[in-house]
């Protein structure tokens, strides 16, 4: 997202290549991203997480350190890292403060001459944001494309009732606002959606919309969330954005690990 008049821009949601299995990691993604704000002359103003992601490493931290910038979340990344920390028995390296801004809910900032408000919208995590800008919402993964419903809630802290009052929140926005979605699925041959407005979720959300009651929400999207397989990233994913991305301390060889909690999760 840029401002032209100051050619002040944000950048939403990056990603980090990474191969589990060799773990290696690589920033062909990341660095398209570079391209695009060199060519067009931007300065990069905020790195902005909607949320922890369980299934990609962020790039933040690198493009923080290409570009410059500021890395920014919701400020309830704290209840994540409380409870993940124990788990991962990494307390000396996950501290909220490796990020540079933590966004209360409905705090304003600015992009160059453009004003960006928070929105709490919790549920898939609890510390899902949404970042509203202009007739923009960029909204994370609290909900998709109307045909791919909305985000899981069953990660620790996920809640299906947060996700019907977070949704609930985006839904009295203007029709016409422009959802810009963290996720699609989209079917074999088809491409990618990352777009759609406000009335569309209204009018046919197949999870959610204007004729399913609140208690019919949350049981369909509890049931869907029964027996679902943990991203392939979970463990890595965490860990990295949890540190604001980065692997933490490298150990005496100058190597950094990612840690693999046995029978915990
Ligand atoms: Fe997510």
């Amino acid at each position: 997202m840029s401002d032209e008049k100051t050619q002040k821009c944000a950048i939403i949601d990056s990603v980090l290549d990474f191969d589990i299995t060799s773990g290696r990691t690589s920033t062909t993604q990341a660095d398209l991203i570079i391209d695009h704000v060199k060519t067009q002359n931007l300065q990069v103003e905020w790195l902005l997480e909607t949320h922890i992601h369980a299934d990609h490493l962020t790039a933040s931290q690198y493009l923080k350190e290409k570009l410059g910038g500021k890395i920014a979340i919701g400020a309830k990344i704290t209840e994540v890292i409380k409870f993940w920390t124990p788990i991962f028995n990494s307390k000396n390296d996950t501290d909220p403060t490796q990020f540079d801004k933590l966004f209360n809910d409905n705090e304003k900032f600015f992009i160059g001459s453009i004003e960006v408000k928070i929105i709490y919208t919790p549920g898939h995590t609890p510390a899902c944001a949404t970042y509203l800008i202009e007739d923009c919402a960029f909204v994370g993964d609290v909900i998709f494309t109307p045909q791919n419903g909305t985000g899981r809630t069953d990660f620790p802290g996920g809640s299906a009732k947060n996700s019907y009052d977070s949704i609930q929140k985006l839904l009295k926005l203007p029709d016409e606002t422009r959802i810009f979605v963290g996720h699609d699925y989209p079917a074999e041959g088809q491409q990618p959606q990352y777009l759609c407005t406000i009335l569309e979720q209204k009018k046919s959300n197949i999870l959610i919309n204007e004729k399913i009651s609140e208690e019919n929400y949350i049981c369909e999207r509890n049931q869907r969330d029964i027996g679902k397989k943990v991203p392939k990233l979970l463990l890595p994913a965490l860990q990295f954005n949890m540190r604001a991305g980065r692997f933490g301390e490298p150990e005496n060889n100058s190597t950094f690990y990612i840690k693999i909690p046995i029978n915990k999760i």
